[in-house]
């Protein structure tokens, strides 16, 4: 893991968004912000190294910028959780620059945690080169980025809203596919997975005949070089069976 830039990003530009956004609060797709209380280090995180590693909205217009190195290319992740694959993928992939989206301050830390290791001060830690944390919703950044800057996107285990009149919360809407083609570059792909029987309907039928994504993989083996995450493994322990798909950009 390379970790060389300081104080990447610039704390004065932003919370803009958060405000010039509240209309996006009234139709969230995400639950809570915070379960358990924060801890003093988790606080730590949060207040010290947060506003470091996060993804500079000011730079969203050239997002190759926003690293400590420029990147081959750049993926984004919406809702990482606890950032088991945004780890991983970070990990495996240094060329790439990695956006990972999560509003779920629990799981925030978990994945600050996990970048800061052995370091003891958040305030003076390094800040990895190629990852970037939005750590609002990931509307904001998908609405923003420039057209054709993205060359993978991936949503896993999206909160499946399974009740009908949830329906609107869902990530996964047929309006939401221009927006997402849109910031894809030619031929770039979007991975979904999901283990709830009515979001894997929902999935399909949304995916199917419509003018912007072609499915080039759906499977209930997750492929090898896919890294699993814990909603995945909360799945499996509860008897219930994710399907992943691929869609290539038409
Ligand atoms: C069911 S969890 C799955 C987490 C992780 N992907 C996994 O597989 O373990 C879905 C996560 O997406 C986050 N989320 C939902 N909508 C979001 C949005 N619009 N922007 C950022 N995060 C979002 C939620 O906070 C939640 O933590």
């Amino acid at each position: 893991m390379s970790m060389i830039q300081k104080g990447s990003c610039d704390k004065s530009a932003q919370g803009s968004f958060s405000t010039a956004n509240s209309s996006l609060s009234k139709d969230r797709l995400y639950g809570r912000h915070r379960g358990h209380p924060l801890r003093d280090r988790q606080k730590r995180l949060l207040a010290d190294y947060l506003p470091r590693i996060k993804f500079p909205i000011e730079r969203v217009q050239n997002p190759f910028t926003a690293f400590g190195k420029k990147p081959q290319a750049l993926w984004l992740e919406i809702g990482f959780g606890g950032g088991e694959h945004s780890l991983a993928q970070y990990q495996n992939h240094p060329e790439i620059g990695y956006i990972t989206c999560e509003v779920f301050e629990n799981g925030i830390c978990s994945l600050l945690s996990s970048l800061l290791k052995e370091e003891k001060n958040e305030i003076d830690a390094l800040v990895p080169d190629m990852i970037r944390v939005w750590n609002e919703d990931a509307r904001i950044l998908i609405r923003e980025l420039p057209k054709e800057s993205i060359n993978k996107i991936f949503l896993l285990f999206p909160d499946p809203w399974p009740k009908a009149r949830h329906a609107k919360r869902r990530f996964v809407q047929p309006e939401r596919l221009p927006l997402l083609h849109r910031i894809l570059s030619p031929k770039g792909h979007w991975h979904i997975a999901s283990d709830d029987p009515t979001y894997q309907e929902w999935v399909k039928k949304t995916m199917e005949n419509q003018p912007y994504f072609k499915n080039i993989l759906q499977t209930d083996k997750r492929p090898k070089n896919w890294p699993s995450t814990r909603y995945e493994q909360k799945a499996y322990k509860a008897g219930r069976y994710p399907i992943f798909w691929i869609f290539e950009k038409l």
